[in-house]
């Protein structure tokens, strides 16, 4: 049964790619965000980013001038967070496990005890972030994929102890934001980056090995299978050095050598090649 979750308060944690992208779907239905970053500056500039977005949306007709000015209002900055009434906690901040299991304990004495605690972490496990907690019942994992305003899934991860109604109203909020959740058990990569990266990570063998160029590998997985990105272009999009962390996930959690990461990545990430974002990585964007 889907039921209304209503108007939601939801602390956004990351006002970057993510953070910022989930806290304009929220607000353009109506909940009320508050944007978390680790400083002001970053915050403004997620918030830049989502009003130059939505700005292209109204030059489109896909949205008026009001409802932009209307979704811009529910969005409002928090640098600190302390004591806070909200319903909801969405973390998006950097792939770090010491990083998120302390800002869960930060989020856990600032939050009501009935707040739900999710994490739009792609590959750590929710149980051990559920751990630091002490409401592991209260906490799952909110998968959002990108970029958010355009991609319709959301993938659900149940923690060992994330309870059936954590999941129930995760699930219906995502509902209600048009998106299309997916419930995942909580093993390394979840579903998306289970399949996902070791693909990406098998063209970059393939170009480490010299079976075709970067243009060639893209070009047979976009006509060859219609895939809108090849899987090098899409590994830019995504960051080398979060494909990196995903392929180290795979390889740790399942101690199995066909989650390898590629020698080129690695040399990549060494570099600072971390794809669109640093301006290089298989393509240049400088
Ligand atoms: N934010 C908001 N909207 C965006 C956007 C962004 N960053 N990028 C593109 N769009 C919108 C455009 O405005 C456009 O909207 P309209 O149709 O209303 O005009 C629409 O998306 C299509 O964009 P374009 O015509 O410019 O380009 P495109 O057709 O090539 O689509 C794309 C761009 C949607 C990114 C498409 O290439 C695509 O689907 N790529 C694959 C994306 C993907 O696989 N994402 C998952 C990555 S994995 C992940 O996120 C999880 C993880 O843990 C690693």
């Amino acid at each position: 049964m889907v039921r209304e979750v209503g108007f939601m308060r939801v602390l956004v944690i990351g006002a970057g790619q993510m953070g910022a992208g989930i806290a304009q779907v929220l607000a353009a239905k109506g909940h009320e965000v508050l944007l978390n970053d680790v400083d002001e500056a970053r915050i403004r500039r997620g918030i830049d980013g989502i009003a130059k977005r939505l700005d292209r949306d109204v030059e489109k007709g896909k949205l008026s001038a009001e409802q932009r000015g209307e979704i811009l209002t529910h969005i409002d900055p928090r640098p600190h967070f302390r004591d806070l009434d909200i319903h909801l906690a969405i973390e998006a901040a950097t792939e770090r496990l010491d990083l998120k299991l302390e800002l869960f304990r930060d989020l856990d004495r600032n939050t009501p005890p009935e707040a739900i605690i999710a994490s739009n972490t792609s590959s750590i496990s929710i149980t051990t972030l559920g751990a630091a907690t002490a409401k592991p019942d209260r906490v799952i994992g909110m998968h959002f994929m990108n970029p958010v305003p355009v991609m319709k899934l959301v993938e659900i991860i149940r923690g060992i102890a994330t309870s059936d109604a954590t999941y129930a109203h995760v699930r219906d909020l995502a509902l209600g934001l048009d998106k299309t959740p997916v419930e995942v058990r909580d093993f390394p990569g979840f579903i998306s980056n289970r399949v996902l990266l070791p693909m990406i990570n098998e063209a970059v063998y393939a170009l480490y090995e010299g079976v075709a160029s970067v243009e060639a590998i893209d070009t047979v997985m976009k006509l060859g299978m219609n895939h809108p990105m090849g899987p090098l272009a899409l590994a830019d999009f995504i960051g080398l050095d979060t494909c990196l962390a995903i392929m180290n996930v795979l390889y740790d959690g399942f101690g199995d050598s066909k989650y390898r990461p590629c020698p080129l990545l690695k040399q990549f990430v060494a570099a600072g090649w971390y794809g669109k974002k640093s301006g290089r990585g298989f393509y240049d964007y400088t």
